[in-house]
């Protein structure tokens, strides 16, 4: 999809759908809505005046043909409040525009951005909004929906001095956006398309293509750097793990101490609980347990593309969680790669077993601050639904600076505590510590601790992704699947350091 600034004046645009956002004040059209409702004579006074154009949020007002205007269409989307517009609604109504006119063969469209709003950032969301607003999970389908495409998206608003800013916003939207449909894509892929191996490999592919540096450990690799905790989930599946690493380096080098980023991603291919196994009813959905892992990959070749000037070490434990005959039992104990003793009382609470070594082995690789994502706990959807991800932090600045990302890149999440009464709930009886929390509830948290065991002094957040990296119904806005959610986050505080 190509995306480009459009200079006509509005009514003089040539485009299938002419699109603008419109506000619930009442006061009738203003700045470029004026401009529009002058050129077609009244109109929006008009339908506001009846009823029919009110501005409430994500209102969808198509007009065809519309008088005085030269294109064939007019997409009015309700944008709520005035002073609430910002990046994040505009990302969305981009979003909604593209899927809307999509869904109804329209190919393409120009999107005026309203008066005051023809910032790089403002266009840095609405090109996400377009590219990730694209996304579709039909790979597997053999009737695609041929007619169904948009190839040319305009964005009109953006006139002298803006231009620069607006082009700049554009590129780097698209980058990010591109990114995450990556990430998206790769946790779309069923167990039996995606194994431990094929991701490694599309991980390789990726990282030679961007020019970033990558290494794969094979099982034997593993087990010479004895990551028993890792090895402990595999040893119950046919197939073998593997540990992605790959490595940025700016292009200007890096300064003895300065901060480098370590991205561990959880990468459990299928989940089925292993011998703690899950209900048959929506097992299914556990392709989506490597999604940590994809989006940590998809943030590499976002940052190969934007060129930030900090080291970043991603690593990704890669492996099944299969009741084999060789599987791990509850009451194993296991050494892990720093050299604690866990006690594996469910075989389900795996995600925190391979990160404890994709953690320790991140710092060993030189990482000075630690995040990791992964769909770690059932319990975080029963916190926060599928509205926030958990954050949790051992060093309050550096959550500061993640939470900020967030809020700047349009990411809804929220920070849980992280007192030391619940480290006691994974306090081991025969070994060093205890892979569940023997107290009650606090699930969540307590598995953010197991991981914690194993980042030490190194400032570390762990982002739990399980409730909101997979959307379980389409919105007007965003297809039914993986969402890529943190991405953008990861990505801001990166290119922020
Ligand atoms: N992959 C699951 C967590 C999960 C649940 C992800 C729902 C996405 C949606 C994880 O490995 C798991 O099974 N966690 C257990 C931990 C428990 C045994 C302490 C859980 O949440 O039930
Ligand atoms: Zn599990
Ligand atoms: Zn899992």
């Amino acid at each position: 999809m190509q995306i480009t600034l459009e200079q006509k004046p509005l009514a003089a645009i040539e485009t299938e759908a002419l699109v603008t956002y419109v506000f619930d004040d009442n006061e009738g059209p203003q700045g470029r809505a004026a401009e529009l409702d002058q050129a077609a004579g009244g109109l929006l006074a008009r339908l506001n005046k009846s009823g029919e154009l009110t501005g409430k949020s994500l209102e969808i007002t198509l007009i065809h043909a519309p008088a005085g205007l030269k294109a064939a269409r007019l997409l009015l989307i309700g944008a709520g409040k005035r002073e609430q517009v910002n990046g994040t609604m505009l990302r969305k109504i981009a979003a909604v525009a593209l899927r809307y006119l999509k869904s109804r063969s329209v190919h393409n469209f120009v999107f005026a951005v309203r008066e005051n709003a023809a910032t790089e950032s403002n266009a840095q969301a609405l090109a996400e909004g377009f590219v990730a607003g694209d996304f579709e999970t039909d790979k597997y389908k053999s009737e695609k929906k041929k007619d169904k495409f948009v190839d040319a998206v305009g964005i009109a608003g953006y006139s002298g001095t803006e231009k620069s800013a607006g082009e700049k916003g554009i590129t780097r939207g698209r980058i990010i956006a591109e990114a995450q449909n990556f990430a998206r894509d790769l946790i779309n892929e069923p167990s039996n398309k995606l194994t431990p191996r094929i991701l490694a490999d599309k991980a390789q592919v990726m990282a030679k293509e961007a020019g970033l540096a990558v290494e794969v450990l094979d099982e034997q690799k593993i087990a010479d750097l004895k990551m028993g905790a890792l090895l402990s989930v595999a040893q119950g599946s046919v197939e073998p793990p593997r540990m992605i690493v790959i490595t940025y380096t700016p292009p200007q080098g890096t300064k003895p101490g300065a901060p480098v980023v370590g991205l561990v991603g959880k990468a459990v291919t299928f989940d089925t609980g292993g011998i703690s196994i899950k209900p048959a009813d929506g097992m299914e959905k556990m392709k989506y347990d490597m999604a940590g892992g994809a989006t940590m990959i998809g943030i590499m070749r976002a940052l190969a593309a934007l060129k930030p000037n900090v080291k970043v070490i991603c690593v990704v434990p890669a492996t099944e969680n299969m009741p084999g005959g060789k599987a791990q039992k509850p009451g194993d104990i296991q050494t892990a790669m720093s050299g604690k003793t866990i006690e594996v009382l469910n075989t389900d609470a795996e995600g925190r077993l391979i990160l404890a070594d994709g953690v320790h082995f991140a710092k060993q690789l030189g990482a000075t601050h630690l995040v990791d994502a992964a769909t770690l706990t059932g319990a975080i959807v029963v916190a926060l639904a599928n509205v926030n991800v958990g954050v949790f932090g051992s060093d309050q600045a550096w959550t500061d600076k993640l939470l900020s990302s967030a809020k700047e890149a349009g990411e809804k999440m929220w920070q849980l505590p992280m007192d030391e009464e619940y480290r006691d709930f994974i306090k081991g009886s025969f070994a060093d510590i205890q892979n569940i929390g023997s107290g009650k509830g606090g699930g969540s948290i307590t598995g953010a601790w197991f991981i914690r065991e194993f980042a030490g002094d190194t400032p570390w957040i762990h982002l739990d992704i399980a409730g909101t990296a997979w959307n379980d119904d389409a919105k007007p806005w965003l297809a039914k699947g993986p969402t890529g959610v943190g991405l953008r986050t990861l990505v801001q505080l990166i290119t922020s350091l």
